[in-house]
């Protein structure tokens, strides 16, 4: 072995020691954990796409620094997956913050290991309302079912509905809506005949379904996880003349996703759902974002509510960036996230200061065509809506 390789290499070592700006222009690590795989593949999918759409209308420097994001799938719903590729992240990868999380599962798998590296922890759309007690460095900028489901069984007694069946996933976010929408609803006057659990992994909607049939109520009020469940939920409604049988479907928005709603077909005609984002959001921000995400993901389909919450996400670390001068301490960053206004595709959202969750206005939709495609079209608000689960 010659000497001039290890003279080089000294050189450069100690050309760097020397130059404290060599480690002012290191990145910004972001780790962004959600399933890319398995049934729950499309929310890796989402998230990563309102990233690109982010930095694309954004760039990817902030604060005088790179911001580089290291997806992991968890292949999920793996909780045990999610607190692995956590810690590696941490430990090897030296990630500066955590963000994604899909499932409630995976999130609250996370939140100890956040809490001990004191790394941000921004989740991007697990929905049960417990998640931002778990360590004080999670802040949520997506949605909470309490948050979302209080406000649909509000709409329903208001608009003479009286006798509902609930059905929905049993796991936290599922129990979340079904306590919020009975609590709103029975306080409003409704009552709720019966109250139906499906398991999280391949539920088979058959027996259920029938099961809401016989109980002949006026509507069921739903909550699915995103995705391929609710398509397999409204196929059996429809084959089984739920509807024909003078029932009618409510449902937190993750039923009819703006994703999946053209595979979901006419069946969905006339459900009303409420949720905090719309495709079909009439505003200014919505149309740049819509046009970022087709731009920087060619073929991906339509943006969904997961999407959006990525994109206001990353707005969220790129404007806590901005007031840190750059500095990535856990402290400083969900500091600057409190109390956070930020203008969103779905409309204005704020950090609650003291939960670290987010404040927006949940919207009252029907899914209608529009030009020959269906949406949600947003025909009612509640503003300034809290998660009212904790
Ligand atoms: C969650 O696990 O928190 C979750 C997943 C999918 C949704 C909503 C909430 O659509």
């Amino acid at each position: 072995m010659t000497i001039a390789p290890l003279l080089r290499a000294i050189a450069a070592c100690s050309a760097l020691a020397l130059l404290p700006a060599a480690q002012a222009a290191e990145p910004v690590r972001i780790g962004l954990i959600a399933p890319f795989s398995g049934s729950f593949a499309d929310y890796g999918k989402q998230m990563e796409g309102g990233v690109k759409a982010y930095q694309k209308l954004h760039g990817d420097t902030v604060a005088g620094r790179k911001v580089q994001v290291i997806m992991k799938d968890t292949t999920g719903p793996a909780p045990d997956v999610a607190k692995r590729l956590a810690q590696e992240l941490v430990v090897r990868d030296k990630v500066d913050m955590l963000a994604g999380f899909g499932l409630t599962p995976e999130a609250l798998a996370v939140a100890p290991v956040a809490e001990q590296a004191k790394k941000a922890m921004v989740i991007f759309n697990a929905a049960s309302s417990i998640i931002t007690t778990k360590s004080n460095y999670i802040a949520r900028v997506s949605m909470t079912l309490p948050q979302i489901s209080a406000p649909m069984a509000t709409w329903a007694v208001r608009n003479n509905v009286r006798k509902v069946v609930t059905l929905v996933a049993d796991y936290a976010p599922g129990i979340d809506a079904e306590t919020a929408f009975k609590t709103n609803f029975i306080g409003g006057g409704g009552q709720v005949i019966e109250s139906i659990r499906v398991p999280l992994r391949n539920p088979e909607f058959a027996p259920f379904i029938q099961r809401i049939k016989d109980a002949k109520p006026e509507a069921v009020f739903l909550f699915l996880p995103a995705g391929e469940q609710g398509v397999a939920f409204m196929k059996g409604f429809r084959e089984r003349g739920l509807a024909e049988a003078g029932i009618r479907v409510i449902a937190t928005g993750d039923l009819t996703d703006d994703h999946v709603l053209p595979a979901m077909g006419d069946a969905t005609l006339g459900v009303i759902t409420s949720f905090h984002y719309s495709m079909a959001h009439d505003s200014r921000e919505n149309k740049a974002f819509l046009k970022a995400f087709a731009d920087a993901n060619p073929g991906a389909g339509r943006p969904n509510f997961m999407a959006v919450a990525a994109f206001d996400g990353m707005n969220a670390i790129y404007e806590a960036l901005k007031k840190t001068g750059g500095a990535t301490d856990g402290d400083k960053v969900i500091g600057a996230m409190k109390g956070m206004k930020i203008m969103s595709p779905r409309g204005p959202i704020t950090i609650d200061p003291v939960t670290r969750d987010v404040v927006q206005t949940v919207y009252i939709r029907k899914v209608e065509k529009v030009n020959g495609e269906l949406y949600n079209v947003e025909f009612d608000k509640f503003a300034d809506v809290k998660d009212s689960g904790k």
